[in-house]
């Protein structure tokens, strides 16, 4: 399954997954993400493991302006949280140190219909294995709710009614699904699109950005949902072709009748009017004053308008769509990680613990896997000394890189001294089980000092 442009395939649900990153870049539309730009950079972020992103901006900018945003991201509770876990939870944590309130789904619905887990192991599971871990790596209980798909039946509502606005040959070119394709693998996404919208609604938060930091494997779920999001909008804002910006209505079943149509399709003037009065002071409000609008053909110019100045617009037009009942969507944000190399050489899947390091691993289990672990070594040490190793295949490198090494000054010199030969293999295995040792030390005695946290993580309705 999954969507092949090209020979790039994103599949959500196989362990077997392009790392052509640029290529993903170029073929879905995704923006690199400009280090720079953000504020106190996560080591993810300056190592360009997080490297993309769709409309980060708005996080940014919400950020920049001290107004709320939202993070929300889910895993399912299938098996033993591993170290490709772990990098989901980090993000967050940034996220959530960056100003942000968490949200966090358990797909426990998501785990049933693809693995096959009963819904009471999905909760066993993320109770003692999931949650546990995303209180032991520093969570913060205060800003964080997690609750369970199937308890949190808004989001199944909400996955149920953007249903009507997708069908099975848009999943078919997503998803790759066909006629064989369970149904309640079908249902998957939607309830993930609800997931990720539901933080907007007045009882979750309310209408502000929220950003979804997945692996890029979850990216067919972020066009999915936003196309979903956009497709509920009653006014678009789009830039026209000769210049400045263009709002128009998106007359639907839900709205025509709020949005002045009749169901004869003829225009109600003077409804008609009363909304266009209200977003044409909306869009004031922001400092536009030449404005054309034309409520016959459903649209108001701005032709002053530039494509920095949609969002703003955007957001504005959105509280008039709740106020006139409807849902004011944003398109949710997304960041997109990288996949750590498996420790065997390819895929890391929890499937397959030799593959990965799992959070509640022993560290002479872990030392074994790391000695076992495909090296960018040379075949003898002559020649490693000669030649020198090569430190981007190399597991124990990059798990330093990826996990355990925050001071990028010492990792640097890592790779140097193992490019140059002066690190030999040994060496390098010593330096990861070192640190990996570390962190599991830690992360088990941090997992006794907050178990007592984890039913405050939960969410009243996920008790
Ligand atoms: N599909 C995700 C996974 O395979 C889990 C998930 C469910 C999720 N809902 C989400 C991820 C919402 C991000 C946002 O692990």
């Amino acid at each position: 399954m999954g969507s092949v442009v090209e020979d790039i395939e994103i599949d959500p649900w196989s362990s077997s997954q392009s790392t052509d990153y640029s290529r993903m870049i170029e073929k879905f539309g995704l923006k690199r993400i400009d280090v720079n730009s953000l504020p106190n950079p996560h080591m993810l972020h300056r190592r360009g493991i997080v490297f993309a992103h769709r409309d980060l901006d708005l996080i940014l900018d919400a950020k920049s302006r001290s107004k709320p945003f939202g993070v929300l991201t889910g895993l399912m509770p299938s098996g033993r949280m591993h170290l490709g876990h772990k990098m989901v939870i980090d993000q967050v944590k940034w996220f959530q140190e960056t100003g942000g309130d968490v949200t966090i789904a358990v797909a426990d619905l998501e785990a049933h219909a693809t693995r096959g887990l009963s819904l009471a192991d999905c909760r066993k599971t993320a109770l003692e294995e999931y949650i546990a871990n995303y209180a032991a790596l520093g969570l913060d209980v205060e800003g964080t709710e997690i609750y369970f798909q199937s308890t949190r039946p808004i989001v199944q509502r909400m996955g149920f009614t953007l249903g009507k606005k997708s069908n099975l040959s848009e999943f078919e070119a997503i998803y790759g699904f066909d006629g064989e394709t369970n149904l309640a693998h079908v249902q998957a996404p939607l309830v993930q699109a609800g997931d990720i919208l539901h933080p907007q609604l007045e009882e979750y938060g309310g209408l502000r950005p929220i950003v979804v930091p997945v692996g890029v494997d979850q990216d067919p779920h972020l066009r999915l949902t936003r196309g979903l999001a956009s497709k509920t909008n009653w006014f678009n804002v789009n830039e026209r072709k000769s210049g400045g910006l263009v709002v128009a209505l998106s007359v639907q079943d839900e709205n025509s009748e709020a949005l002045g149509v009749g169901s004869d399709g003829r225009v109600d003037k003077t409804r008609r009017q009363s909304v266009f009065d209200k977003l044409v002071s909306a869009i004031k409000e922001l400092g536009f004053s030449d404005l054309r609008p034309n409520p016959k053909h459903g649209t108001i110019e701005i032709p002053g308008g530039v494509s920095s100045d949609r969002n703003r617009i955007r957001q504005n037009l959105l509280h008039i769509e709740r106020d006139l009942g409807g849902l004011g969507l944003l398109v949710p944000s997304s960041t997109y990680h990288q996949f750590a190399l498996g420790m065997t050489g390819d895929k890391m899947s929890s499937s397959k613990p030799e593959t990965t390091i799992f959070l509640g691993e022993s560290p002479d289990s872990m030392a074994k896997k790391v000695n076992a672990s495909f090296s960018g070594g040379r075949p003898t040490l002559e020649e490693h000394r000669r030649l020198g190793g090569n430190p981007e295949v190399d597991v124990a490198f990059q798990y330093l890189r990826f996990f355990f090494e925050d001071d990028d000054a010492h990792l640097s010199e890592i790779e140097s001294g193992y490019r140059s030969g002066e690190i030999l293999t040994g060496d390098m295995k010593r330096l990861c089980i070192d640190a990996a040792s570390v962190f599991l030390s830690n992360l088990s005695e941090m997992r006794d000092q907050t178990a007592h946290l984890v039913e405050d993580f939960l969410a009243r309705d996920s008790l």
